[in-house]
């Protein structure tokens, strides 16, 4: 099976290009239209580059899988009646994951590895709540990914960014960081718009619902950044100078992500996401 990311040198190449000359944002525009920069591997710890070679291949994975999501938003958007802007927008979003993950497998490459061939191309369906109408249905949705998990994308992307210094990685960080900022605006928006035309027991059914997703977000969210500490710091400085996290930083940047800003974010649109983020143990089992 091939990588879901190779470009064909067919008639729609050139609709390919112009799309991207479009998604392409802020300062290192140019540098991206330009291409990648390979790194110099005789000046990276070996470790570094297998660490930097496996994290941006899953991450080109889950950017696939992230395509698929915003893709599949847009016909349940349009059952529930959501504006238009909204839908265009999930049409944009769908198109920068795929921009990323091709950025992804750029990012490998430059470490001078193959992308790696994802168990399998098939995506994933987004849940169906049967016990939500369309428009409620939708509201969790989008806010599983938008406010949850594309706000925890911002604040890693955010931090990573700080600390990369190869130029090429920190374009591809500084890309996607930026569109992440767009993805999760998204949500914080239709949850705005949407919340208040929600009956009180369509809100205490989310707000309930809200104990299962703050569950498998940290359980997602923690199965990739494993419990262990670099081995030195001097590795710990080189590893997030080419985009590899400390993932003990990236732990605490989570809790403090969803206490300070999603929990506030969801309890100001009436959710009692206070409640939900206490009672999320268990919730899974
Ligand atoms: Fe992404
Ligand atoms: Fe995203």
């Amino acid at each position: 099976m091939r990588s879901p990311f190779h470009l064909s040198g067919g008639p729609m190449r050139a609709e390919h290009d112009h799309v991207l000359s479009f998604l392409r944002r802020g300062d290192a525009r140019e540098l991206l239209a330009a291409g990648p920069i390979p790194v110099d591997l005789e000046d990276v710890d070996p470790r570094v580059s297998r660490a930097a070679r496996r994290i941006w291949g899953t991450r080109m994975i889950h950017e696939h899988q992230s395509a698929a999501v915003f893709a599949r938003l847009l016909p349940q958007l349009m059952a529930c009646g959501a504006p238009l802007d909204f839908q265009t927008t999930a049409m944009r979003m769908a198109a920068d994951e795929l921009h990323h993950g091709a950025l992804c497998k750029s990012v490998v490459e430059a470490f001078g590895g193959d992308a790696p061939t994802p168990p399998t191309v098939a995506t994933r369906p987004l849940p169906e709540h049967e016990d939500a109408d369309p428009l409620e249905g939708t509201f969790r949705n989008v806010l599983f990914v938008s406010c949850l998990a594309e706000t925890i994308a911002v604040a890693f992307t955010t931090e990573e960014r700080e600390q990369t210094e190869h130029p090429w990685v920190r374009a591809v960080i500084g890309q996607i960081s930026a569109d992440e900022v767009l993805h999760a605006r998204f949500g914080w928006a239709f949850v705005k718009e949407v919340a208040p035309e929600l009956s009180t027991e369509a809100r205490d059914r989310t707000s309930r619902w809200l104990r299962l997703a703050f569950a498998y977000l940290e359980r997602e969210e923690m199965l990739e950044v494993p419990d262990v500490t670099p081995p030195s710091e001097g590795l710990r400085r080189e590893a997030l100078s080419v985009g590899v996290c400390d993932n003990q930083q990236t732990r605490a940047l989570f809790y403090e992500t969803v206490r300070e800003v999603i929990v506030p974010g969801l309890e100001a649109v009436g959710l009692a996401a206070e409640r939900a983020w206490q009672r999320r143990r268990n919730a899974l089992s």
